[in-house]
């Protein structure tokens, strides 16, 4: 029975591995982590993410071939495929602060596998890392090696979350990157047979290990682009009367362009498009490719701008303050069906609306009152590009309610923004909120999801991004 250890148990490691046992029942995985918490959590009936259709797989293959343990070396010396799905994060401090992956965690493992291994092992990059970072983990582990032989392959995950299961079940491709040597190619097709029990054939892309780790960081980049050309493209939409769900549908009829990922929003967020585009930017100035970084960069600053536009305008509508205003916040993840709030846009949104003193009453299905208040009074990193002003922290009950119900968070509120689309969202009792809130109420919607013409009737000011513009908002100050 061939043994399959992964280091990780997040967001990847754990979807990833949970699908892997499922489809390869002859194969025995273990998913360790040095976070106790999250493997008790795996290991009980409350997952430690909210992912849907997380809970069937991991139900159906937990104590046959699936295993959560926080016994990282046991597992990882009986394995023989290793995967490696710990956090990579933005430094924060040091060379490349603010922009380079911090590979820490990374570095902590390879040293790990090589101080408990006794005998030969394929190593998978399964985090999302900088071109040629296989190298340096080769170098940590050849020189510490006892012998022992290890192959690197570069295996890059794919995976959104919110459809993880789904996009695991039939992946677009499944990438592989190896050493172009014999050893390297044997490593590339044992890892290839493990997929190819549930993915077809030409659907695996081998190639060698630079240009699988600079497909991810390059794959994240075109989806982000994606995001802040349509979002640049609201900005025009609204000073001209055009629609930006009309023009995206027009311009991704295109087959060469296609109809996907041009939903104008209030932002990305998420832990990935930010972090790999920052990193992909301080490769670039490493290899003096300056005009090449600016160019990446430019999406990370329409991405705040399109942020910043938000707050501004749900300010300048309502008389250009709303100090002690209640401003309900319907949804605070980074997107629908994940309780993940890293990179939330809704982070800078209510930011920036408690900077101008709003009272805030917040309500997602999936986020809790520790987590949303943790995010809001934590100190954000300078990534040189603008960010609003820090509230003071802790911040108090009077600036901020986190509630359980789309209709306690909208009682008697001034203004509500919907900055997730989740889909409860959609098939709200408007005329019940309308009933409860403080006239003129106003609407903002950053996820293009409410029947504007429909809440216009029911008596609502109504901001969709990059709709045409309400008469009101047409004569309040103009918003840049
Ligand atoms: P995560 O923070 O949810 O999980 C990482 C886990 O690794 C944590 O539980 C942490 O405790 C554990 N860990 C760190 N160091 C360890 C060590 N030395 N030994 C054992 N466990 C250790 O992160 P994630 O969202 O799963 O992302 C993991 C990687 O995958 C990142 O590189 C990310 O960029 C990439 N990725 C993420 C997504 C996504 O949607 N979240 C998608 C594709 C790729
Ligand atoms: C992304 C990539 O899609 C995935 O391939 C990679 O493995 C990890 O990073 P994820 O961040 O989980 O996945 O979600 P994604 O669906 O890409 O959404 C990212 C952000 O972009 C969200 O905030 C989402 O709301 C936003 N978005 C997405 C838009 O604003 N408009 C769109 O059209 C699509």
């Amino acid at each position: 029975m061939v043994k399959i250890c992964c280091i990780g148990a997040g967001y990847v490691g754990g979807p990833t591995m949970a699908v892997i046992a499922l489809k390869c029942p002859s194969i025995e995985v273990a998913v360790v982590d040095i976070s106790v918490s999250r493997i008790t959590a795996w290991n009980s009936d409350q997952l430690p993410i909210y992912e849907p259709g997380l809970e069937d797989v991991v139900k159906q293959c937990r104590g046959k071939n699936l295993f959560f343990s926080t016994d990282v070396e046991k597992h990882v010396s009986e394995a023989d495929i290793i995967f490696v799905s710990v956090n990579t994060p933005t430094k924060t401090r040091g060379l490349g602060a603010g922009k380079a992956a911090d590979l820490t965690y990374w570095e902590s493992a390879a040293r790990m596998i090589a101080d408990v291994a006794k005998s030969d092992k394929i190593v998978v990059e399964k985090s999302t890392v900088p071109v040629k970072t296989a190298e340096a983990i080769e170098r940590i582990l050849t020189h510490n090696s006892k012998g022992i032989k290890y192959q690197i392959l570069s295996n890059p995950e794919f995976l959104a979350e919110g459809t993880a299961i789904e996009d695991l079940f039939s992946p677009d491709r499944v990438l592989i990157g190896g050493r172009e040597t014999p050893d390297g190619q044997k490593a590339i097709q044992a890892l290839k047979s493990v997929y190819a029990h549930w993915v077809p054939e030409e659907r695996i892309i081998c190639t060698n290990l630079w240009s699988a780790e600079l497909s991810k960081l390059a794959a994240n980049a075109f989806l982000a682009q994606r995001i802040s050309s349509v979002n640049a493209m609201s900005a025009l939409c609204e000073a001209t009367g055009a629609d930006v769900a009309q023009v995206a549908h027009a311009v991704g009829k295109d087959t060469r362009i296609g109809p996907k990922f041009l939903n104008a929003s209030v932002g990305f967020g998420g832990s990935c498009f930010q972090k790999d585009i920052l990193n992909l930017v301080y490769i670039c100035e490493c290899n003096g490719l300056t005009e090449v970084a600016n160019y990446w960069k430019q999406v990370i600053k329409v991405n705040d701008y399109q942020k910043n536009r938000f707050v501004n305008r749900v300010v300048s509508s309502m008389f250009n303050t709303v100090a002690g205003k209640k401003i309900a916040i319907l949804g605070f993840a980074f997107k629908k069906d994940t309780g993940d709030t890293r990179e939330t846009p809704a982070i800078d949104v209510c930011t920036g609306l408690l900077g101008d003193k709003a009272r805030l009453s917040i309500y997602d299905p999936q986020v809790t009152e520790d987590q949303i208040k943790r995010d809001l009074s934590m100190n954000k990193f300078d990534w040189d590009h603008p960010v609003h002003l820090q509230p003071a922290s802790p911040l108090s009950v009077k600036e901020l309610s986190v509630v359980w119900d789309a209709y306690e968070a909208a009682k008697d509120a001034h203004g509500l923004c919907i900055l997730t689309e989740w889909e409860e969202f959609k098939t709200l009792d408007y005329q019940k909120l309308f009933d409860n809130m403080q006239k003129p109420a106003f609407v903002f919607d950053g996820r293009n999801i409410v029947d504007v013409k429909k809440l216009r009737e029911i008596g609502f000011i109504v901001y969709s991004i990059g709709k045409p513009l309400d008469p009101w908002l047409k004569d309040m100050p103009a918003v840049a």
